[in-house]
């Protein structure tokens, strides 16, 4: 009975391609088509009757079958794509996905097994291969993103910062090459009064510091030669001192001037530029002309002062600057606070150290040590011999009350040189004639200024700029005694 049922099976079964077993309940092979005898190496005869575990010398003795038959199949009739994976003695490694259907017969209450073997080794390897080959190239491909990303970024790092001391670099090889053009005199300051020798102590006594320093005194008086002096004897010796002349330019040029601006910060803002204060960072600045700076930058000065910190015009990007502080005014810094003019609390930060240089006329014994220093030098300059001073002329340059202070002195030796054919020094200068203001009240040093300046201005026929002009003889740069007239409302008349 069981026979016909399973020869009309077989022939069903035989057509099929794929490798087929069907069970008994006990586990038995029943019959098996011959895709199943020729794809496991197995006979008809060694397998019907025969439990499928022990097919084959037990190779079919797998404990993923077992699972299947014995746990997954008793709880439904149809199991699909159950993988099983086995190294067969016969034919090696093979991957299966196996189909098992139950099929009940009626009429003797029978259970038969119904095992379809799908064969997938070779597309299970070669997709297992591809996952592996996707795997490693992931694999790959996050670490090179990680390197480039990490390259990126210290390649960014390292740019920024070439890019930040090119900057640097640039405007102070910028600013050097202004000052290169501007004569200083690099050597000794010249005098041996105790005045002066005073100063020279506070100088020495404040170098080596990073203290701000505040140098007072009229025109003329040296202001200058004292704040390179500071710099100079300083460690920051080796880079430069960095000026800014706050008298000379509009204030809107001059909180660019200090602080910098980027690219279209204000109308003609082309490029971005650093201002002073980065240019000095590390070095010294020198403000020149402090009383002069306008109040609304007053502040931002301060800010800068007292933590270092400032921003360019046009960004939010706070930078951070180390730059040593030297100011310098002929202005009484004290009255300007008393008129409102200059606020107070960034006259106590700079009030810190102040040098007071003393005018000529307060130090007559150090005349004839720069008498005899700027002759020599002047008739150096000219190929001239250096001639005699008669004690006559001595005196009348020691009596003079000098409110043009060093620089006058030497103008008015200049032009005695320039004058004097014979062995013997001629003044050109009448400084016998005292100037109006000695004989009325005392003035204020802005008047005394003013008087000064007109002097020159009609003795050069009102010539501001050029040869034998005003700005020359009073060694002032032109747009800085353009800027002084503005302030003394000094017009021609
Ligand atoms: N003691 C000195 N020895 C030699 N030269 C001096 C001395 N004092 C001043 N000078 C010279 O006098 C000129 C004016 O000096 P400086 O520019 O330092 O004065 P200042 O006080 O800054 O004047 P101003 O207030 O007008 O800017 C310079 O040429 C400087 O070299
Ligand atoms: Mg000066």
């Amino acid at each position: 009975m069981q026979k016909s049922f399973l020869d009309i099976f077989n022939t069903i079964l035989s057509t099929v391609r794929e490798p087929l077993v069907v069970l008994d309940a006990n586990l038995k092979v029943v019959d098996a088509n011959p895709s199943f005898y020729k794809t496991f190496c197995v006979n008809p005869e060694e397998t019907e009757g025969t439990l499928i575990y022990d097919l084959g010398n037990g190779q079919w003795n797998i404990p993923r079958l077992r699972e299947l038959l014995e746990q997954a199949l008793p709880e439904t009739s149809v199991y699909n794509d159950f993988e099983v994976e086995h190294d067969f003695e016969t034919i090696g490694p093979k991957i299966m996905h196996l189909n098992a259907r139950k099929i009940y017969r009626e009429s003797n209450h029978t259970q038969l097994i119904l095992l379809a073997i799908e064969d997938v080794t070779e597309s299970e390897y070669y997709k297992r291969n591809l996952e592996k080959i996707v795997e490693t190239r992931t694999a790959e491909l996050v670490l090179a993103r990680q390197e480039a990303e990490k390259g990126k970024q210290t390649a960014e790092t390292s740019l920024s910062e070439i890019k930040m001391l090119k900057e640097q670099l640039e405007a102070e090889r910028a600013y050097l090459k202004e000052e290169i053009k501007l004569e200083h005199n690099h050597e000794n300051i010249i005098g041996n009064s105790d005045a002066l020798k005073y100063v020279l102590y506070k100088v020495e006594q404040i170098a080596q510091t990073n203290t701000t320093v505040l140098v007072l005194g009229e025109t003329g008086t040296g202001k200058e030669l004292v704040a390179r002096a500071i710099h100079s004897f300083s460690k920051r010796k080796n880079k430069a001192l960095v000026k800014v002349n706050c008298a000379v330019l509009p204030s809107n040029l001059i909180e660019s001037e200090l602080f910098g601006h980027e690219k279209g910060a204000f109308t003609g803002s082309s490029s971005k530029r650093l201002g002073r204060f980065e240019v000095a960072d590390g070095a010294t600045l020198f403000l020149d002309e402090i009383g002069e700076l306008p109040l609304e930058l007053q502040s931002k000065l301060l800010r800068v002062i007292q933590d270092g910190e400032f921003e360019r015009l046009g960004s939010s990007n706070t930078i951070k600057v180390d730059a040593r502080i030297i100011a310098a005014t002929n202005r009484n810094l004290e009255e300007e606070v008393r008129q409102g003019r200059f606020r107070d609390d960034l006259w106590y930060r700079l009030n810190v150290f102040p040098i007071t240089m003393p005018p000529l006329r307060d130090r007559i014994e150090d005349i004839p040590l720069l008498v005899e220093y700027y002759i020599k030098k002047i008739a150096k300059r000219m190929g001239k011999g250096t001639g005699i001073i008669s004690s006559r002329v001595m005196n009348t340059i020691q009596n003079y009350h000098w409110p043009g202070n060093v620089r006058e002195l030497e103008n008015v030796l200049e032009r005695a040189v320039i004058n004097s054919s014979g062995p013997k020094l001629h003044l050109v200068d009448d400084l016998n004639k005292p100037f109006a203001y000695l004989r009325k009240n005392l003035k204020t040093l802005e008047a005394v200024e003013r008087d000064y300046i007109v002097r020159m201005l009609d003795q050069t026929h009102w010539k501001v700029s050029g040869q034998n002009s005003a700005a020359q003889i009073l060694g002032l740069n032109r747009s800085t005694l353009r800027a002084r007239m503005r302030k003394l409302d000094i017009r021609k008349p």
